[in-house]
C-alpha cells in the first residue's frame, strides 16, 4: 500500500475512485483505521464534544489538537494525516495561522491541516499556509465552528442564496489552492452540482452520496451516532457497556480474578 498524499487525493477524483476518510483521535483507532487502507485521518476538533464532553467544538485549543494529532500520527503509515485547525487558531491573523498550522505539523506530525469558513474571510491566512508548503483542506456548509453565529446544528444551502454562497466559496478555496474541501450538511443535489463543478475532491458528511468522498466521525459508525448521516456498523458502545457491567459483577460476586489471573 502506498502513502496518501494530496496529489493522491486529486488523482483518485481523475480515475473516479471514492476517496474514504474516518476521524480518529487516539493512538489504538488510527492505527485500525490505516490498517483497512482509509485515505486519510482527520484529527477533528470534534473531540471536543466527543472525547472531552463540550457543548461545542469551540473550547478546543492548539495545544490539545497538537497532544491528539501526535498520538495518531505516530500510529498511521499510509493515510494522509489531517489536523483540524480549533477555533481562533486562525481567525486572528495569517501569521498566528501559519504559527499554529506549523505547530500541527511539527509537534503533531499532521501532513496537511483543515479549517471552517469561506475564502473571503480566511483567504490570507489559507494562502499562507499553503504558500509555507502546508496542504490545506477547506470545510463549508455546516461548519461547527460558527455554531453560535448559525444557532445550532442546521442543514445549510436550502435557500436559493445560500446555495449559491455555496457554490461560490467552493470555487474560491479551490482558487486559492486547497487540495480538498469537507462538505457538511447540505443537500444531496447541491453537493453533487459542487463536486461536478470542481477539479478537486469533494469529501462530503451528511451530503449525500455524490461527493467525491466521504467522512465520518469514528465514534459516529461504532454506536455513538445520534445524526441522520450516521450508521451503526458495530455497536461498540453497547458491548463496551455490556463487558464493563460484567467486570463489576464479576469483582463483586468473587468469580474475577480466578487462579490463571494471579501471580504465585
Ligand atoms: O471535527 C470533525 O470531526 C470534522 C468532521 C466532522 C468533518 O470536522
Amino acid at each position: 500500500m502506498n502513502k496518501i498524499t494530496p496529489a493522491v487525493f486529486l488523482e483518485k477524483k481523475q480515475r473516479g475512485e471514492k476517496l474514504v476518510l474516518l476521524t480518529a483521535y487516539d493512538y489504538l483507532l488510527a492505527k485500525i483505521e490505516d490498517e483497512v487502507g482509509i485515505d486519510g485521518i482527520l484529527v477533528g476538533d470534534s473531540l471536543g464534544m466527543i472525547l472531552m464532553g463540550k457543548e461545542n467544538t469551540l473550547p478546543v485549543s492548539v495545544d490539545i489538537m497538537v497532544h491528539h494529532t501526535s498520538c495518531v500520527s505516530g500510529a498511521v503509515k499510509n493515510a494522509l494525516v489531517i489536523s483540524d485547525m480549533p477555533f481562533l487558531s486562525y481567525q486572528i491573523s495569517a501569521e498566528e495561522a501559519l504559527r499554529n498550522a506549523g505547530r500541527l505539523v511539527v509537534e503533531g506530525g499532521a501532513q496537511a491541516v483543515k479549517l471552517e469558513g469561506p475564502g473571503s474571510k480566511f483567504g490570507t491566512a489559507i494562502r499562507k499556509i499553503i504558500d509555507a508548503g502546508i496542504p490545506v483542506m477547506g470545510h463549508i456548509g455546516l461548519t461547527p465552528q460558527f455554531v453560535l453565529e448559525i444557532g445550532g446544528y442546521k442543514v445549510q444551502g436550502r435557500s436559493e442564496e445560500c446555495r449559491e454562497r455555496l457554490k461560490r466559496e467552493a470555487k474560491e478555496l479551490e482558487e486559492l489552492g486547497c487540495f480538498a474541501i469537507v462538505l457538511e450538511c447540505i443537500p444531496k443535489d447541491l453537493a453533487k452540482e459542487i463536486t461536478e463543478s470542481l477539479n478537486i475532491p469533494t469529501i462530503g458528511i451528511g451530503a449525500g452520496p455524490d461527493c467525491d468522498g466521504q467522512i465520518l466521525v469514528c465514534y459516529d459508525i461504532l454506536g455513538w451516532g445520534k445524526s441522520r448521516f450516521a450508521k451503526t456498523y458495530f455497536d461498540a458502545k453497547a458491548e463496551i457497556k455490556k463487558a464493563f457491567e460484567q467486570f463489576v459483577e464479576e469483582v463483586r460476586n468473587g468469580k474475577y480474578p480466578e487462579e490463571k489471573h494471579s501471580y504465585t
